[in-house]
C-alpha cells in the first residue's frame, strides 16, 4: 500500500458518539497485527457469519489488492475488517466492505459501528468516483441493521447467497 491511497496511514479517534472513552483506531495490516488478529473470534453462533480471520489472511495473501485491517481500542487489537477495490465498467471504483469482526470479547462496546464509520470516512475522502458497498450473511441481524443504520439499502443477493447493500445516504450529490 502506498502513500496517497485510501489503504495506507491509519485512522482514529474517541468515541464521542456512543459515549465511550476508549481511542479506537483503524490501522492497515502489518505482519505484528496480523499476528494479533489471528487470535481474535467471534461466538460459535456467530461463526457462519463471517470467515475466519486466518482464512481472510490467506485469501490476502492470494489477492493483494485487498486492504485489510486491524482494529484498535487503546492500543489493543479488538477486530478485523477489509474491503476489496474494483473498478466497475463504467470507471466508478467499488469498495466492498467486508469480512468485518470484533473479538467475542469486546463485542457490544460500540467498536464494530465506529470501526465501520471510520472505514467509510476514509473511503469517502477518496476523490474517484466511488460506490461503497458491503455484503452479508442472510440472517445476520445485527450486521443488517448496524449497515441500515449508517445508510446502506439492500439492493440484491449474489451469487453465494450474500445480501449486497450499498451506502446512499451518504454519497448523493458527492460522487464524482
Ligand atoms: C457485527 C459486529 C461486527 C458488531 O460489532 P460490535 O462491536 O459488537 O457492535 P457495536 O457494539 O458497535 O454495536 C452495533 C449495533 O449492533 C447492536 N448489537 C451489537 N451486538 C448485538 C447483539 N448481540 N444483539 C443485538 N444487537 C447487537 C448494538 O446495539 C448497536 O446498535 P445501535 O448502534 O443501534 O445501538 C460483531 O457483532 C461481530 O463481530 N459479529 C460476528 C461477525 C459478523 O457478523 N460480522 C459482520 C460481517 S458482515
Amino acid at each position: 500500500m502506498s502513500g496517497g491511497k485510501p489503504g495506507a496511514g491509519s485512522v482514529g479517534g474517541t468515541g464521542e458518539a456512543t459515549g465511550l472513552t476508549e481511542t479506537l483506531t483503524v490501522e492497515p495490516l502489518t505482519a505484528a497485527l496480523s499476528e494479533r488478529v489471528l487470535r481474535l473470534e467471534v461466538t460459535p453462533a456467530q461463526s457462519r457469519f463471517v470467515a475466519s480471520n486466518s482464512a481472510s489472511l490467506e485469501d490476502y495473501r492470494a489477492e493483494p489488492d485487498l486492504r485489510p485491517f486491524a482494529i484498535l481500542a487503546d492500543g489493543a487489537v479488538v477486530g478485523f475488517a477489509m474491503y476489496e477495490e474494483s473498478p466497475d465498467d463504467d470507471g466508478t471504483i467499488e469498495f466492498n466492505i467486508f469480512r468485518l469482526m470484533i473479538d467475542r470479547r469486546h463485542q457490544g462496546r460500540g467498536y464494530g459501528r465506529r470501526a465501520l464509520e471510520m472505514l467509510i470516512a476514509r473511503l469517502l475522502a477518496d476523490p474517484r468516483p466511488r460506490r461503497i458497498t458491503t455484503c452479508f450473511v442472510p440472517g445476520n441481524e445485527v450486521a443488517r441493521r448496524m449497515y441500515a443504520s449508517l445508510g446502506f439499502v439492500e439492493t440484491e443477493v449474489d451469487e453465494d447467497g450474500e445480501i449486497i447493500a450499498e451506502l446512499v445516504a451518504r454519497l448523493s450529490g458527492r460522487r464524482g
